[in-house]
C-alpha cells in the first residue's frame, strides 16, 4: 500500500517504523517527517497543519491510506478534507476531534455519557470565574478550553495562583482564543496512565496501558514537558481494569458522540487518574496517538498494522485483529539542554548507528534533521530511544544502554523511567 503519515515527531517515526515491519511492502511517505522517517519513507516537505497543501499532494499522489499523527491537523479538519476527496484517512473528523480541541465540549460529552471525571465549571468572564473559586477546595485546576500545546493546565496550590491563572487566560489572553473559556476543576489525586483505544465508529479495542513522564526532572520534579519517557505495560492499570475502562469510559463516549451525529474513527486516548482505591477518572481525552506513548505501545503490537487502521475506517475492527506481544517496552526521551525552556538547535548527533545495532532497541527520531555533516537536532525533544525486554527492568536497562551510546552536547534525559512500576 501507499501510505502517508502526517507529522514529524517521535510518534510519527514510530508509526512509519511499525508500518515498515508489516508483511506487505508499503511505500511510505511522511509529511514533513524528520531525519529518522527519511530512512524508511520519503519525506514530503509539507507542514502538518497545511491542510490545503496536504490535500493537494494527496490528490496528486493518491495514497491508499493516510495516518494523522498530531492533533492540530485533526482539529483543523484534515480527515474531513481528505474524505471529501475520496481519500482514506485514519483519524477522527473535525467534529469528533473536539474531544481534544475543546475541553468544555469534552466535559459536556463525559457528563452526558456518565463518564467518571473531575467536576468542572466553565467561565468566560474572569470576575465570575474568580467568584466561583469559592465552590472549590485547594489545590484547584484551571484549564484553558482549547489547544495550548500541553501548557493550558495549571494546578493552583493557592487562591492567588488560581486567580492569576484565570486572569492571564481570560483577561491577559496568554493562550489567545484557546483561553477565551476556562474550566475550573476539582483536583484529582493518584497515578496517571494512558489508554489508547482503536475505534471503528462503533467497536473499540484497547491497546495495553502505558505511562508517560511529563515532568522534566527525575522524581517528577520541575516543569511539564511534552513527555520525557514512557513504558508499557503500566501496572497501575490492572488487567481487570481494562474491560471496565472500555465499558465505562471509551464506549460511552463513542455512543454519546453518535447520539450527537458524530462518528468516531481513529484512536481515542484517555488520560486517566487512577486513585489509591483503584477508582478511575478521566483527566482528558486526546484524539490521536500519544507521544511518547506510541514509542512503547506500537513495538508491542504483533502482526500487520495497516489492516488494523483500515478496519477502523471500514467499521469492521475486531479484538482478534490486534495481537499484543508479551514483552514490556520502555522509551527514554533525550532532550536538548534547556528544554522545556529555550534551547539550541543544530547540535550534531553521534552514536546513532551503534545504538541502532543493539538488539530489541529502536532509536526514534523526534526533533532531528539531516544537514551536510550528518544528523543534527532541530527541536527540544530530540530522540526517543525505545527497547523491548522480557520484563520491564530489562527493557529499561536496554533503553539506557542505547542512550549511553548516543552523544548530543548539553542534552539531558530522565534516569528514572518506569520508577512508579519499580516502586510497586
Ligand atoms: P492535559 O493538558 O489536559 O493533558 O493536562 C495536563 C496534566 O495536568 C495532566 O496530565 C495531569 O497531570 C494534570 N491534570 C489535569 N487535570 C487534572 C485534575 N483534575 N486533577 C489533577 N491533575 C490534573
Ligand atoms: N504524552 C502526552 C500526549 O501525547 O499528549
Amino acid at each position: 500500500m501507499k501510505i502517508l503519515v502526517i507529522g514529524s515527531g517521535g510518534r510519527e517515526h514510530a508509526l512509519i517504523w511499525r508500518l515498515a515491519q508489516d508483511s506487505m511492502n508499503h511505500t511510505l511517505f511522511c509529511a514533513p517527517g524528520n531525519a529518522g522517517t527519511a530512512e524508511l519513507a520519503q519525506n514530503v516537505g509539507i507542514a502538518a497543519d497545511d491542510i490545503a497543501g496536504l490535500v493537494s499532494w494527496a490528490k496528486e499522489n493518491r495514497p491508499d491510506l493516510t495516518v494523522v499523527g498530531p492533533e492540530v491537523p485533526l482539529c483543523l479538519g484534515v480527515a474531513d478534507a481528505f474524505a471529501a476527496e475520496g481519500l482514506r484517512v485514519f483519524g477522527p473528523c473535525k467534529a469528533a476531534a473536539q474531544m481534544e480541541g475543546s475541553k468544555s465540549f469534552s466535559k459536556s460529552v463525559m457528563t452526558a455519557a456518565g463518564v467518571p471525571t473531575a467536576r468542572a465549571e466553565i467561565y468566560t468572564k474572569s470576575d465570575e470565574a474568580i467568584r466561583a473559586l469559592d465552590n472549590f477546595s485547594l489545590p484547584v485546576v484551571i484549564k484553558a478550553d482549547g489547544l495550548a500545546a500541553g501548557k493550558g493546565v495549571i494546578i493552583a496550590q493557592t487562591r492567588e495562583e488560581a486567580e492569576s491563572a484565570i486572569r492571564s487566560m481570560l483577561d491577559g489572553g496568554i493562550f489567545g482564543a484557546a483561553g477565551a473559556e476556562v474550566l475550573i476543576e476539582t483536583f484529582l489525586d493518584g497515578e496517571e496512565a494512558s489508554i489508547l483505544a482503536l475505534i471503528d465508529g462503533e467497536h473499540a479495542v484497547l491497546l495495553p496501558a502505558s505511562q508517560d513522564h511529563k515532568r522534566v526532572f527525575d522524581g517528577d520534579q520541575g516543569p511539564n514537558t511534552g513527555g520525557m519517557g514512557a513504558y508499557s505495560p503500566a501496572p497501575v492499570v490492572t488487567e481487570s481494569m481494562l474491560p471496565v475502562i472500555k465499558e465505562t469510559v471509551i464506549l460511552p463516549v463513542v455512543n454519546e458522540l453518535k447520539k450527537r451525529g458524530i462518528t468516531y474513527r481513529g484512536v481515542l486516548y484517555a488520560g486517566l487518574m487512577i486513585g489509591r482505591d483503584g477508582s478511575i477518572n478521566v483527566l482528558e481525552f486526546n484524539v490521536r496517538f500519544g507521544d511518547p506513548e506510541t514509542q512503547v505501545v506500537l513495538p508491542r503490537i504483533a502482526g500487520d498494522l495497516a489492516p488494523i487502521f483500515e478496519a477502523c475506517i471500514d467499521g469492521n475492527l475486531t479484538e482478534e485483529m490486534v495481537k499484543i506481544r508479551p514483552e514490556a517496552a520502555a522509551t527514554v526521551v533525550v532532550a536538548a539542554g534547556g528544554y522545556p525552556g529555550s534551547y539550541r538547535k543544530g547540535i550534531p548527533i553521534t552514536g546513532l548507528d551503534a545504538a541502532a545495532q543493539m538488539a530489541d532497541t529502536i532509536v526514534f527520531h523526534a526533533g532531528t534533521k539531516m544537514s551536510d555533516g550528518g544528523v543534527v537536532s532541530s527541536g527540544g525533544r530530540i530522540l526517543a530511544v525505545s527497547a523491548l525486554g522480557s520484563d520491564l527492568r530489562t527493557a529499561v536497562n536496554r533503553a539506557y544502554e542505547a542512550v549511553g551510546k548516543i552523544g548530543i552536547e548539553g542534552s539531558h534525559y530522565r534516569k528514572d523511567i518506569a520508577h512508579r512500576a519499580f516502586e510497586r
